[in-house]
């Protein structure tokens, strides 16, 4: 063999392993970018989530949160707060010196599949025999005063994480997530006395003085992710998204696959619970709004980006 000929050849195998180690290289990044869970399909890469999903929101707050002046203004007129973010910085750093100062949520990995059910309250729940279903879930998100005792065959009976404001707190099992969503300083500052000397401050509800619940559980939302919610997710519609909504949001952000259960108005319109009977008629679905929120929801169901259980 000529040296030309023999410098072909040497150039021609190298272009080929070359070529043959890029396809392997691309080929393991693709799966690895194709198999960041174990479910069917995985919520992160839907496609048809993106322009809404902005995964770089923290959906939890703590002691390293970095809020923005815009988001805090933002959070102050939910309900009104008339102490400045100074005051608020210096309630989160005390909310953080007593609980958990970030939560650990199960991270998204290639061999499993974070499965969640968010139930929300609706009446819709009532003879819909869902409660196989919701346990089946390694996560359940309950919400607010929602109710097991007596209503197990279409609710379950399992509760992973259980959201509230102190305005709706109830006492919780000892393995049970308390998620708060904070509405006002009031909220981080009742939180703390409700676990420690109690709370003995008036807001426009009655509040519960303390609560049983797990303290090392706790998980407080970031006002941050309030904002997206209601700005990504609802294109800023009504006063500000429901606990639900915002809860159903959450759960995207922390689950695979999300299914929900117990969403939707009355045939009068209104917000009504699966256990109690509605006192006041002309509730509707309060400052939020729940006609655009079960829109999106059916919306993402008809897209098969989530399941949506309408009950009875
Ligand atoms: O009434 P409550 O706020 O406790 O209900 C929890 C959530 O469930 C609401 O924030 C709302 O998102 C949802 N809900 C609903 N339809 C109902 C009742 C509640 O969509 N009839």
């Amino acid at each position: 063999m000529t040296s030309r000929v023999k410098l072909l050849v040497f150039l021609l195998s190298t272009a080929v392993t070359g070529l043959l180690l890029v396809l392997q290289f691309t080929n393991r990044f693709h799966l690895t970018v194709l198999t960041s869970c174990a479910c069917e399909k995985c919520l992160s890469e839907d496609s048809l989530l993106s322009h809404r999903m902005n995964l770089s929101v923290e959906p939890f707050l703590s002691a390293k949160t970095n809020l923005s002046e815009e988001a805090f203004k933002w959070w102050q007129r939910l309900q009104n707060e008339k102490r400045d973010f100074q005051f608020f910085k210096k309630v989160v750093n005390n909310v953080f010196e007593i609980f958990p100062s970030s939560p650990n949520p199960r991270k998204p990995h290639p061999d499993s599949c974070r499965t969640c059910a968010v139930v929300g309250n609706s009446v819709n729940l009532k003879g819909s025999h869902y409660g196989q279903l919701i346990d089946f879930q390694d996560v359940v998100i309950r919400m607010n005063s929602a109710k097991i005792k007596g209503y197990e065959e279409d609710v379950g009976t399992k509760t992973t994480h259980h959201v509230m404001y102190p305005e709706s707190a109830v006492d919780l099992h000892n393995s049970t997530h308390l998620v708060l969503f904070p509405f006002k300083i009031m909220d981080l500052e009742w939180l703390i006395k409700a676990f420690t000397t109690g709370f003995y401050g008036i807001s426009y509800a009655p509040v519960k003085t303390k609560i049983r619940a797990n303290k090392d559980l706790v998980m407080v939302i970031n006002p941050a992710f309030m904002k997206y919610s209601h700005e990504s997710w609802l294109e800023k519609k009504g006063a500000y998204p429901s606990t639900g909504f915002m809860t159903f949001v959450f759960a995207l952000h922390i689950c695979d696959e999300v299914h929900v259960f117990g969403f939707g108005a009355d045939s009068d319109g209104n917000w009504s619970h699966y256990f109690e009977l509605l006192r006041n008629k002309k509730l509707k679905t309060g400052q939020h709004p729940g006609h655009h929120e079960y829109a999106v929801l059916e919306q993402l169901a008809n897209e098969k980006i989530i399941k949506f259980y309408k009950g009875v």
